[in-house]
């Protein structure tokens, strides 16, 4: 309860922000996007090269949104068949094969993320892991509760086994691709599998200042651009993953970098945190 950490506050006031979905989202963006100001164009590299492979357009002039919004059209060049979901690693350009050193344990990229909140490894969390997951990369009392209750309530029906839910609101590991909800950056794909080529999209996309990174700006661009036609749960979801990854992964200057937000796809971010914060608390 003491440990008046910057992880611990910075989750406590994400609890708050959690329910309070939308009504001051705006104005709390405005505000800190003012704040942010400062960071703008700091270095502006080009995201993207024109590249020699003239024959694939994907710009069209009358839909000027996909001039803005780049692809990188040298993802091949430097990562084999990115078109193509990877089951078992969160790769890019620099990580071919994944996290070094990590052991997937035969799950998808979208189990993985999930296995960390699974305390015990029986393939069942449970509202305590949860709780107990959050508490373990640096979140606040307040904002475990919530997220037990309000994750444990939501996605349990989705891998419900027979026909009632139980009362214990399990979420079972091995059909959590159920729980995959929209107006996301489709990084994962509907079987939980990781998309390269939509992960990259992200940073093409939305990283304008620095090419492997966003701002808080820019990721709020991001999930505005993302959201689809009238999928409230989605965007309420997105809103509150992103937001949190944000506040426990940002650097100094405030950026999220694209190897922080990889660690979140594979949950080797979520180990890092817990790591972090026992070898510091031990230090302290
Ligand atoms: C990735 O794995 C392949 C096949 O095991 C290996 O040849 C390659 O060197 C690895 N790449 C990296 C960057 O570790
Ligand atoms: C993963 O599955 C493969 C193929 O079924 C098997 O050979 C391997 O031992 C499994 N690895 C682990 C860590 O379970």
């Amino acid at each position: 309860m003491h440990q008046s950490n910057g992880f611990s506050y910075v989750c406590s006031s994400s609890s708050v922000l959690f329910f309070i979905f939308f009504g001051l989202v705006e104005k709390e963006r405005w505000c800190l996007i003012y704040l942010l100001g400062a960071f703008d164009n700091m270095d502006s590299t080009s995201t993207t090269s024109n590249g020699d492979d003239n024959t694939v357009v994907t710009q069209a002039p009358n839909a000027p949104v996909t001039a803005q919004r780049k692809l990188n059209v040298d993802l091949q060049s430097q990562l084999p068949k990115p078109y193509l979901p990877r089951a078992l690693v969160a790769a890019d350009p620099d990580h071919p094969n994944g996290t070094e050193g990590r052991d997937h344990h035969n799950m998808s990229v979208l189990q993985q993320h999930v296995s960390f909140f699974d305390r015990n490894k029986d393939g069942i969390v449970y509202p305590w892991e949860t709780y107990q997951g959050f508490r373990a990369i640096g979140c606040g009392i307040p904002l475990s509760l919530a997220a037990a209750v309000i994750i444990n309530f939501a996605f349990t029906i989705q891998t419900k086994k027979g026909w009632l839910p139980s009362p214990l609101l399990p979420i079972y590991i091995v059909d959590i691709h159920k729980c995959k909800h929209g107006s996301d950056s489709e990084s994962y794909d509907t079987e939980g599998r990781f998309e390269p080529s939509k992960f990259d999209a992200i940073f093409s996309k939305y990283g304008v200042t620095r090419h492997n990174a966003l701002t808080l700006e820019e990721m709020n661009n991001m999930l505005q651009a993302n959201h689809n036609a009238g999928d409230f749960l989605g965007r309420g979801a997105a809103w509150a993953e992103w937001r949190l990854l944000f506040s426990l992964g940002k650097d100094e200057e405030g950026f999220l970098h694209r190897e922080t937000i990889r660690g979140l796809y594979d949950g080797s971010l979520f180990e890092q945190l817990e790591k972090r914060r026992t070898t510091h608390s031990k230090s302290t």
